[in-house]
């Protein structure tokens, strides 16, 4: 089974997020925050296409050669995990491990490359769930990729729910992909949070979305306010 003692830096590409978010054209004019942005090229390729997203990640207290140490120290665990539990993943789009290992430092470079600048501009800060340095809702939605849900066992559920109350707190909307945990099963605390958010004032849906390498994690978890 695919696992990893701790969280990870390890980064996906626009196109990812989009697909993982069923981000629209709509959505992308929103005012975006990205929880645990990490060295993914979102906020990269969404500025250079004129959108408006803020990153936030411990690893922005960083300099960018510590980042680049970072990954490449974690790089061939996280492979050689993928390697050794193949068949958890969807092989459509990436094809192979090492195509796979290719994509992600492909936009991990990109990350690298904007983060001197986007650090200067105030697109990449340093902050850790689940607490977020931002008045209420500053955002129109909040997105959190593989890090909620993903890392279930490593997190824990307080951690879970505080971190989901403080990103509705910023955020009118909030998104989260995956619900499966780390070896692909869905997380215990997916309808705990659900039920949570659903008995206040937010309405909540698990919506199907065009992505899916974890097999069989092609679902987000959709937190609207209402
Ligand atoms: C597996 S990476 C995912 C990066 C990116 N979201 C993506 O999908 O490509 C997980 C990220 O979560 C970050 N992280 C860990 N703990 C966090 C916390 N408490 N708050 C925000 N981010 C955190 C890590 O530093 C890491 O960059």
């Amino acid at each position: 089974m695919f696992t990893l003692d701790q969280v990870v830096p390890w980064g996906r590409s626009f196109d990812e997020y989009r697909r993982m978010f069923a981000l629209t054209n709509h959505d992308l004019c929103l005012r975006i925050i990205g929880c645990g942005d990490g060295p993914a090229s979102f906020n990269a390729e969404a500025t250079r296409l004129g959108f408006r997203v803020i990153s936030c990640d411990p690893i922005y207290r960083w300099d960018a050669v510590h980042i680049e140490d970072r990954i490449a120290a974690t790089y061939n665990e996280v492979l050689e995990q993928v390697r050794k539990n193949v068949d958890e993943f969807v092989w459509a789009s990436i094809r192979s491990v090492e195509e796979l290992g290719l994509v992600r430092m492909a936009a991990m470079k990109e990350f690298l490359s904007d983060y001197p600048v986007g650090k200067n501009e105030g697109r990449y800060i340093d902050a850790a769930l689940p607490i977020l340095p931002f008045p209420s809702e500053s955002f129109d939605l909040a997105l959190s990729s593989h890090l909620l849900f993903l890392y279930t066992t490593q997190l824990g559920e307080d951690f879970h729910r505080a971190a989901v109350r403080e990103m509705c707190r910023v955020a009118n909307e909030v998104r989260i992909f995956p619900l499966l945990a780390l070896g692909g099963r869905r997380s215990a605390f997916v309808e705990r949070i659900a039920d949570e958010c659903g008995n206040s004032a937010f309405e909540v849906s698990i919506d199907n979305v065009p992505y899916e390498f974890q097999r069989g994690g092609n679902q987000m978890m959709r937190i609207r306010r209402i």
